[in-house]
């Protein structure tokens, strides 16, 4: 494997966890070299989405020592999700479990420390059996695979990318389903996607869909802006509660720097010294520009450029540290295993 040329794309690797569900019940987990599972045509998941998702990280540190990066976040989260989805989690320690259980299965594709990559852990929770009316799922699948990844842009780290403003569209409504990790958020966002790769634009923002004034996330993690030692990221309940932008608030402050979690009109995008993406697949990517458009494609355009990546940087230095074992994990991040 060549671990530097990893981008975001799918890997198979040697085995995949499943966990059946029925009457309130979690059957044993089954360890599958399958990546396929046998599902009925009538599962709720397929015809009314009853699915959520998560994405979390495993890296090989400086000791050799493998680190998952805040599991219980990403199980606390599913468990959210899920609920709005009438459906059941597994607890934090069973989530925890079964990610580290996907892992250990699949070690020989965690990339070496210092390859910029990590084993990218994929867990979905979804509806099965059959079923024809809308009403919660009686039966449930938890499926995680796991792959090897190295930057989501495929440009390598810190690779400062380009963005465009989505006035013409929302990826959830104002008191949808913004704030949970559900496949439908992301089946919204594929249009303006598309049409934003056609224009050449690596990133999409989305703004509050009530009064299309703030900034709310980007299509795939949540927006931040840096301005006079300040980490500013914005405060909606229509974005995901970002796992990464909650660690990068708090290490902006074990940095020195102020944090500000509040609105952000789309305005100030003019008095940022740098922007940026955050999450767990995009790590920190810088944002190089964002143009404010009436629509992706139209030719009328207001464009914000940002110079500099320095905060980026030592944001990213910082917390990639911590998940590779170099930098004390001071607030108890990581799950060692
Ligand atoms: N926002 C969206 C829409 C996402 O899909 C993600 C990725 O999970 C994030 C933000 C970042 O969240 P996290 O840092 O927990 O991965
Ligand atoms: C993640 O960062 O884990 C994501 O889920 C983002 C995206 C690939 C959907």
């Amino acid at each position: 494997m060549d671990w530097s040329k990893l981008s975001f794309s799918f890997t198979p690797t040697d085995k995949y966890i499943s966990c059946e569900y029925e009457d309130g019940i979690w059957g044993k987990p089954v360890i599958s070299s399958d990546i396929n599972i046998p599902l009925s045509g009538l599962a709720p998941s397929l015809h009314y989405g009853i699915e959520c998702f998560e994405g979390l990280k495993a890296f090989r540190g400086q000791d050799g020592k493998i680190r998952l990066f805040r599991p219980d976040e990403n199980a606390k989260r599913m468990q959210s999700s899920a609920a709005y989805l009438g459906m059941d989690a597994p607890t934090t320690e069973d989530f925890t479990n079964l990610c580290i259980m996907a892992v250990k299965e699949n070690e020989r594709y965690l990339p070496p420390y210092g390859s910029g990559a990590s084993l990218y852990i994929r867990p979905v929770l979804f509806g099965s059996g059959s079923q024809l009316g809308i009403a919660p799922a009686k039966k449930q699948i938890l499926f995680i695979a796991v792959a090897p990844v190295g930057s989501y842009s495929g440009q390598g780290n810190l690779v400062a990318v380009n963005g465009v403003i989505a006035r013409k569209y929302d990826r959830a409504a104002g008191h949808g389903t913004g704030c949970y990790k559900v496949g439908g958020n992301y089946a919204a966002s594929i249009h303006a996607g598309q049409v934003a790769k056609q224009q050449g634009y690596k990133a999409v923002l989305y703004l509050d869909p009530i009064e299309h004034k703030y900034i709310d996330e980007f299509a795939s993690s949540n927006f931040f802006g840096i301005k006079d030692n300040t980490y500013i990221t914005p405060l909606s309940n229509s974005i995901l509660p970002s796992i990464t932008n909650k660690s990068l608030e708090v290490a902006a402050k074990d940095l020195g720097m102020k944090v500000e979690r509040r609105r952000v009109p789309s305005e100030e995008l003019a008095e940022f010294k740098e922007v940026g993406e955050c999450g767990t697949a995009v790590v920190i990517t810088p944002v190089k520009s964002i143009d404010d458009k009436p629509d992706i494609d139209a030719s009328e355009c207001k464009c914000y450029t940002y110079g500099g990546i320095e905060t980026c940087t030592k944001l990213y230095n910082h917390i990639v540290g911590i998940q590779n074992g170099e930098i004390k994990d001071e607030h108890n991040w990581c799950v060692i295993l």
